[in-house]
């Protein structure tokens, strides 16, 4: 890949007078470097290095991965030299040295840092940082959210704010991606991008004699593929069986092997939803976990699909190889054993039974030899083909392969955990975003709908074992006798007096009947339980409408009951969410 030398002293005088910074006028690096050649109207003597631009993510479930990605293919056909690296996988120190950088930052939990930043974001927001650390560096934020969520894009938004309190310069107001449009986060980072370029090349033009690569022009690949002659044994990725070398509690890059010991469908035989309660014998795993924490199981694609694919495209699964990087500084894929083999590659890390990304389509354009479908599939991955796709189709990405869909009998895990003999699942466990009034005789109102009732099950049970009273719980499903999860359990705990539990059978009546229905018309015990016993609200499931639905329930209970004026109502609510009063888990 050629990498452009840094035109600064070209054109410095003419590009940086055009841009438009937060904090300008002040010296930084580049200004110190390009002083004494601003203005002097002569080329320069010594050309500068490569401008460097630093694309550096954090992702919990790859949104903001794939969206650095694109950027890195973006900046390479604009000339440009980029890394793309994952927050924590990024030396901070370094970040002092960088002219440009792009953040791109997911919001997860009740408005915090996705895993792969935490040691960033510790380290960004130390008091004792001087208000000049980066003063050498331009700076865009681009932000991934949920405008369901209370805490829209905070990590971007509180990243923006204290990267410009470093003296960072902002290229660009910060881009806040939104899963709730209807064309999702894209309908608000294309644009940015545009603008994010324009900026970009504005300091760095592309050189008249390299212009950009087209769309459409495969661009050299980040690695090598070195088939091996001979097969040595391939190790399996680094699963960890009970009991064998202890390296702290299993994580992503080394699960545990648990034992499935239950597998239980929770929904009537009848019923379009396959709802499962899965157990698995975590014994001597060294796993840790609290109420409400996640599962994350390793999928692994059906031997037949591995089989099929291998087939299509000419590759023997038994072939082994080995991925270098071509520049330094890549990191190879983390999970991918060297060497590995084809079918380990294709069966336990691509993924090939999703629903492709637009990423996908554009690079298969690059791919194809056929001018017509080559202009197919660019249109695919335009925001305009995007649209087109469900009728080809497709649809956007699902969060999850494995959830109350009718199950694809021939897909990997959910094939395995669902057919009989012993099966292990490679797992690990990831904290979940509720927690807990700690403090006894605090009462916990919970609107679980659907398969977003899991984590009240946990808090539950842990609660009733601890003695803990006052669990009020608002269950909404679709019919008594199909979807109705743990109705005994439920059944169980009011008999013994530990739970108040409210029922909203959608499809039992003419009229829906939901659970922000069932709120209101409880208005006057919910009033009770928060303004004068300082309940706390929990809200889980679905984020498409319920969560604003149940928002606008309580904001007419705050007016009805409490008195209190439509502004004061959303006060209310906000005080409540900010003192994590009212907290909510919702997935698109
Ligand atoms: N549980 C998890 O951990 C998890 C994680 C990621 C993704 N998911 C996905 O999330 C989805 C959840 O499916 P689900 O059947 O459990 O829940 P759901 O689709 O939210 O349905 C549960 C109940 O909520 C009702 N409902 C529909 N619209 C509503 C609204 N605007 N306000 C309030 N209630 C409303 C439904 O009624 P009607 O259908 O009759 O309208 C139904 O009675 C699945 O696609 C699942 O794959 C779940
Ligand atoms: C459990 C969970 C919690 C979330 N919390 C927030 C939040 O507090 N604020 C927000 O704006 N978006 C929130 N989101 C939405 C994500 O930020 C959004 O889906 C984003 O595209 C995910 O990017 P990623 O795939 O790179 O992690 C949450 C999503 C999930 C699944």
């Amino acid at each position: 890949m050629p990498c452009r030398a840094r035109p600064e002293g070209v054109t410095s005088g003419h590009h940086r007078k055009s841009e438009v910074h937060a904090g300008q006028g002040r010296p930084g690096l580049r200004e110190l470097l390009a002083g004494p050649v601003a203005g002097c109207g002569h080329l320069p003597v010594v050309p500068m290095p490569s401008p460097g631009l630093l694309v550096l993510f954090g992702s919990q479930t790859g949104t903001a991965q794939d969206v650095s990605e694109r950027l890195g293919r973006e900046a390479r056909r604009r000339r440009l030299d980029c890394r793309v690296q994952a927050l924590d996988s990024y030396s901070v120190v370094n970040l002092i040295n960088e002219p440009l950088v792009i953040f791109v930052c997911a919001t997860t939990g009740q408005g915090d840092p996705p895993d792969n930043m935490k040691n960033f974001w510790r380290f960004i927001f130390r008091k004792n940082l001087p208000p000049t650390s980066l003063c050498q560096m331009d700076f865009a934020v681009l932000g991934l959210g949920d405008s369901s969520y209370a805490k829209f894009n905070f990590v971007a938004k509180k990243l923006h704010r204290r990267l410009l309190q470093l003296g960072g310069r902002a290229l660009l107001p910060v881009c806040l991606g939104d899963d709730q449009h209807e064309l999702g986060p894209d309908a608000a980072v294309d644009p940015w991008l545009h603008d994010l370029w324009g900026k970009v090349l504005g300091l760095y033009p592309v050189p008249l004699d390299l212009g950009t690569i087209p769309a459409g022009v495969p661009l050299p690949s980040k690695f090598t593929l070195h088939f091996l002659p001979a097969a040595p044994r391939v190790c399996s990725e680094g699963q960890r069986v009970a009991g064998t070398d202890p390296q702290g509690p299993p994580s992503e890059r080394q699960p545990f092997l648990a034992a499935m010991v239950t597998n239980q469908r929770v929904t009537g035989p009848s019923h379009f939803q396959d709802v499962r309660l899965i157990e698995f014998d975590i014994t001597g795993s060294g796993l840790s976990f609290a109420a409400g924490d996640v599962v994350l199981i390793q999928p692994e694609n059906a031997a037949s699909h591995t089989q099929r694919f291998c087939q299509v495209l000419g590759l023997d699964p038994d072939q082994n190889f080995t991925l270098l990087p071509r520049e330094p500084g890549v990191p190879c894929p983390a999970r991918l054993p060297q060497p590995c083999s084809v079918r380990h590659l294709v069966s336990h890390y691509l993924d090939i039974a999703s629903v492709p990304r637009r990423s996908f389509f554009e690079l298969l354009a690059c791919l194809s030899p056929h001018e017509l479908e080559r202009e197919k599939l660019l249109h695919f991955s335009s925001p305009q083909g995007t649209v087109r796709l469900p009728a080809h189709g497709w649809s956007r990405p699902r969060r999850l392969p494995v959830g109350p869909h009718p199950p694809d009998p021939s897909a990997g895990l959910l094939h395995r955990l669902l057919s009989a003999g012993p099966v292990q699942v490679p797992l690990w466990v990831r904290p979940g975003g509720l927690t807990f009034p700690q403090t006894p005789g605090t009462p916990v109102i919970m609107v679980g709908p659907g398969t977003g009732v899991a984590p009240f099950r946990a808090a539950v049970q842990e609660r009733v074992a601890q003695g803990q009273s006052g669990n009020v719980l608002f269950f909404g499903c679709r019919l008594r006798d199909q979807d109705f999860y743990w109705e005994a359990e439920w059944m169980e705990l009011e008999g013994r007096g530990c739970l108040t539990l409210f029922t909203a059978f959608s499809r039992e009546q003419e009229r829906k009947v939901y659970v922000q229905h069932r709120l209101r018309e409880l208005g006057p015990l919910v009033w009770e339980l928060l303004d004068r016993q300082g309940a706390y609200f929990y809200l889980a499931g679905n984020a498409k409408c319920m969560p604003a639905a149940v928002s606008e329930a309580l904001t007419s209970i705050f007016q009805e009951q409490g008195g209190l004026s439509g502004p004061d109502a959303a006060t209310y609510l906000a005080r409540l969410q900010r003192t994590l009063r009212f907290q909510s888990e919702t997935w698109a």
